[in-house]
């Protein structure tokens, strides 16, 4: 039976599907993120058959090596920009992820950035327990009302779609949207108008959420420049990868007003964060958290099992990227 690396504990569901079957696991006890040596030195110790990897792991042809044995990594993420697709496919190693679980959890983390900036929640939060509450005050923290207001998306994939939803049927904020190729069926469920360009979005978007992959094209789609397109009363949104904006300007465009603010879940360099970006009041900033709801992380789990477990019953795995 198959023999798997676990680079770190994940919920237990997904882990007793595999035993279930009869899987031997190698968990990583350590409770946080492998170094580089300590990833390599754990997959040189055994002839896996397949690993379980986390977005936080760095897959790329110096892992491959460490374990030659292995012809399956299941990432723990619908995002895979931390795996060396190329690579893999040249020898033949199969990556899956897990799409589709984390949809609904994603875009409610995204809705709730977008109502702490608007609503100044957090702004507000902080203000009254440092003491500094002094009564009601007609002009105090005034935010901005999401209804008839437009909400612009920026990749319409599942997560954005849902997103759009949500804003749409729950807040009746117009969508409109950029992605590389239209999308009729989002369009046909929320309404929202395709834009032909990026630059277009910002121009009229109140609030701007991101959902793109991290792919070399979608590096820094947000920069100095497209940030000065946005409307100084429009808010950025952040819940898919942190290189996706360059996290320096955005700094720069909080500080100056260039835009109202910005709910951020993932950063650049995370868990660093860009000088400045936590002294910014205007920005609200959580630990990349968007998919950690207890039943999605059961469901990642699940997924991440029925891809190793499909694969190693010589079926293609549903999730299977490469
Ligand atoms: C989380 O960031 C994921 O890609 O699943
Ligand atoms: C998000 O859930 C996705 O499946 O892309």
């Amino acid at each position: 039976m198959p023999t798997i690396y676990v680079t770190r504990r994940i919920p237990e569901l997904g882990l007793s599907m595999l035993r279930d079957k009869g899987f031997t696991l190698d968990v990583s006890e350590k409770d946080g993120v492998l170094t580089r040596d300590e990833l390599l030195g754990a997959l040189r110790a055994k002839p896996y058959d397949g690993v379980l990897s986390l977005l936080t792991d760095t897959i790329d042809a110096e892992v491959y090596d460490a374990v030659p044995t292995a012809k399956i990594f299941a990432n723990y993420a619908v995002g895979f920009n931390n795996i060396d697709i190329p690579e893999a496919k040249k020898r033949g190693i199969v990556i899956t992820n897990t799409p589709g679980a984390l949809t609904n959890t994603v875009a409610e983390h995204a809705m709730a950035l977008i109502l702490a900036c608007t609503t100044r929640t957090v702004e507000g939060d902080r203000l009254t327990r440092a003491g500094k509450y002094e009564g009601w005050g007609p002009m105090m923290l005034l935010g901005m009302d999401l209804a008839g207001k437009t909400l612009g998306v920026l990749g319409a994939g599942r997560i954005g779609s849902r997103l759009a939803h949500h804003a749409k049927d729950g807040f009746d904020m117009n969508v409109i949207y950029y992605d590389v190729k239209q999308n009729p069926d989002f369009e046909k469920a929320t309404g929202a108008r395709f834009c032909a360009t990026v630059e277009e979005v910002l121009r009229d978007a109140d609030v701007v959420s991101i959902h793109v992959p991290l792919l070399d094209s979608t590096k820094h789609l947000m920069n100095a420049e497209r940030l000065a397109i946005m409307k100084n009363t429009a808010y950025l949104v952040n819940t898919s990868r942190g290189p996706v904006i360059d996290e320096v300007a955005l700094v720069a465009a909080l500080r100056a007003g260039v835009i109202a603010g910005a709910g951020i879940d993932v950063y650049e360099h995370e868990p660093a964060l860009a000088p400045g970006l936590a002294q910014c009041a205007n920005a609200v900033l959580t630990p990349h958290i968007a998919s950690a709801s207890v039943p999605t992380r059961d469901g990642m789990a699940r997924l991440a099992a029925e891809n190793l477990i499909a694969f190693f019953e010589g079926k293609t795995p549903p999730n299977a990227v490469q």
